[in-house]
This record gives C-alpha cells, sequence and structure tokens, in this order.
C-alpha cells in the first residue's frame, strides 16, 4: 500500500492527454498496490502562485524566528512540501507548452524547492532531501521529440530529470503521449502511450 500523489498541469480539462496519460499510471500503480491511496491536484485549476519575493525572503529565516506574516507567506510552500514529503510515488502530469513545462508546474518547483528542507549543500555538492520516491511523469506533446529531428528540442523530460534528481527524487520514469498534433502518428499516440506504462 503506498501513498500516491497525482499532480496535473494541463489546461484542457477533459480532453488533457496528460491527465488521461497519468489516470493511467496511477490506475496501474493502485493494480500494483492495492489500497494505495490517492492525492490530485491540478496546479493549473487552482492558480498556484509565482513565487515571490516575501516568499524567498522568508524561505531563509530560522522557523522559531518567523512573524505571523512570515509564516503567511509561506503558507502555500510548506502545504505543498508536507505534501511532497507524505507521498511515496508521484505521478507528474507535464503537457509541453511552448517547448517546455507550464508555468504552474513551473511555479510548484520553485516553491517546493526549498534550502534546508528539501535540498543542502555539503562538502560534496548538493544534496537532495526528498528521497526514498518513484516519480512517473506523464508528458504529452503535439510534437514528438523522444526521437528524431525534436529530439534537440526534447527540454522537459531532461529538465524534470535533472531538476527533480537535484531535490533527491532520482528514481524517475518518462511515459510520453507524442505526436498528438502530427498527421500519421496522432491517429495511435495516445493508445501507444497507454500500452508503454510499465509499473516497476
Ligand atoms: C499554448 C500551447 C502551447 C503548446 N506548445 C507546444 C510546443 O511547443 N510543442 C509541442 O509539441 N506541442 C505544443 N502544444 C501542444 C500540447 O503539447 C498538446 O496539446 C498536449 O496535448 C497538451 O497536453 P494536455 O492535453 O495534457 O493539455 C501546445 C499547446 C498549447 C495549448
Amino acid at each position: 500500500m503506498k501513498h500516491i500523489l497525482h499532480l496535473k498541469s494541463s489546461i484542457q480539462g477533459a480532453s488533457s492527454y496528460s491527465i488521461k496519460l497519468g489516470n493511467a499510471i496511477v490506475s496501474k500503480i493502485q493494480d500494483k498496490y492495492p489500497g494505495s491511496t490517492l492525492e490530485e491536484l491540478n496546479l493549473a485549476d487552482i492558480g498556484i502562485p509565482h513565487l515571490n519575493a516575501a516568499a524567498l525572503r522568508t524561505f531563509f529565516i530560522p522557523k522559531d524566528q518567523l512573524t505571523p506574516e512570515d509564516k503567511a507567506s509561506i503558507r502555500l510552500s510548506d502545504e505543498l512540501v508536507k505534501q511532497l514529503f507524505a507521498a511515496d510515488i508521484m505521478v507528474i502530469g507535464a503537457p509541453l507548452i511552448n517547448y517546455t513545462i507550464h508555468s504552474a508546474l513551473k511555479a510548484w518547483i520553485d516553491h517546493v524547492t526549498r534550502p534546508g528542507v528539501t535540498f543542502g549543500y555539503g562538502e560534496n555538492g548538493p544534496i537532495g532531501m526528498v528521497t526514498g520516491k518513484k516519480v512517473y511523469v506523464a508528458m504529452s506533446s503535439g510534437g514528438v521529440y523522444s526521437d528524431g529531428p525534436g529530439q534537440a528540442n526534447d527540454f522537459v523530460a531532461p529538465y524534470l530529470k535533472a531538476f527533480l534528481g537535484f531535490l533527491g527524487m532520482t528514481d524517475l520514469t518518462v511515459f510520453r503521449a507524442e505526436g498528438l498534433k502530427v498527421p500519421g502518428v496522432k491517429e495511435h499516440a495516445m493508445e501507444q502511450a497507454l500500452d508503454s506504462i510499465k509499473i516497476d
């Protein structure tokens, strides 16, 4: 039995491919770990704010010196960090928007990247503190980026792998629904993505 956190960041509602793919990944995780609990959050729907100056300043204030105003300015970050640490398995929906992740997912990353909480620095460089989690990424894209000429512009999977790895989430698997706008590819793209799901 695991606790699954499914983060979504699509702005296409019921027609979202990354949400469909993410839901299918969640369903396979639940098959493998019956009784698992699920928490879902659509970062685009909640209008997650950008990390602002007040929150960033507060990241560096010792906990016992926080004023009520400081606490208010990092409440969202604290909640997202708590939710992240509680998860055994993460499923992250990552629709490709203008060559990268949606800004709502980037905002989530900015809120959970907390010095002394989710990462630190040791003598040998950065230390990720969010360890022991399995991460599945449900990518969706109009073009094809895993192969061919689009590969040079594959910024989403390498970025998530590098950055979540920096936070300690080094066990990451990407499933892609890709070519969703490419004639001759789009007809089978979702079916192929669903067939590719393997839970290890
Ligand atoms: C504003 C916007 C920008 C997009 N930019 C890209 C892009 O740069 N490259 C690409 O391959 N697809 C792009 N797409 C297509 C999306 O990746 C595709 O619609 C995908 O299904 C989005 O995921 P979703 O269905 O979960 O919302 C874009 C779509 C939108 C709405």
